[in-house]
């Protein structure tokens, strides 16, 4: 659910002040603090917000194909006044070309709530982007529900895995060891660290080997 604020283009979902300090804290300890840090599918770009806060080394790149999203982007980096944000980009990640690819290399790429809530493809295209994109020791950055070896980790992830396939067909959470290791082996990047979050999701960090 994401809620519209009747004055400015700022969306919020609810579920970014229940989850986004635990992630600024993977990334303050796993992640790079320099360099450019492309983010894919920002959302409402309020992770965005919070994350470049705390990173000011860096410089942030967000974005969505959604228009609305890249608007709320926009509102909530003009609200926040901070200097370490780009223009929201249009990075469809399952498209053969990123447009953002000009400002390679990344230190990092963040995907948070994309790979299981958009078809398989994105999070085809999320990797070779990633291996392609990359800098040396560059780091992937993933956040959600995941299935480990073929199983579910919680009876609320596989609850949320059919409630995600009834909506659409294509989505469904992702296996890390079935579906997205071999994608990664693929592409160069190997798995650095997974860290348990709250209500059953993880952080899944892969590095540019
Ligand atoms: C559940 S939202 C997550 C937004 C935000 N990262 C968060 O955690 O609040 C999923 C986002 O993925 C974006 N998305 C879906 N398919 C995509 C694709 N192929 N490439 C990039 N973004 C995509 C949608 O537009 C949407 O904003």
């Amino acid at each position: 659910m994401t809620l519209e604020r009747p004055d400015d283009a700022r969306l919020t979902a609810p579920h970014v002040a229940r989850n986004r300090d635990a992630i600024r804290a993977v990334f303050l300890e796993h992640m790079p603090r320099s360099g450019q840090v492309l983010e894919i599918a920002s959302g409402t770009g309020e992770h965005a917000i919070h994350l470049a806060a705390a990173l000011p080394g860096v410089r942030w790149l967000p974005g969505d194909p959604d228009p609305h999203a890249r608007r709320s982007i926009r509102a909530w980096i003009e609200f926040s006044g901070l200097s370490n944000l780009a223009d929201p980009h249009a990075t469809d990640a399952a498209a053969e070309s990123w447009p953002v690819a000009e400002h390679a290399p990344f230190s990092a790429i963040v995907a948070i709530n994309m790979v299981h809530i958009a078809p398989f493809e994105a999070a085809i295209g999320l990797m070779r982007g990633a291996g392609r994109w990359l800098g040396p020791d560059g780091r992937l950055y993933l956040y959600g529900p995941f299935r480990r070896a073929g199983r579910h980790t919680a009876p609320s992830n596989t609850e949320f895995d059919a409630n995600l396939r009834a909506r659409d067909p294509r989505w469904g959470v992702r296996d890390l060891e079935d579906d997205l290791l071999p994608l990664a082996a693929e592409v160069g990047l190997e798995l650095h660290t997974v860290v348990n979050m709250p209500a059953n999701n993880l952080s899944v960090i892969f590095r540019k080997a």
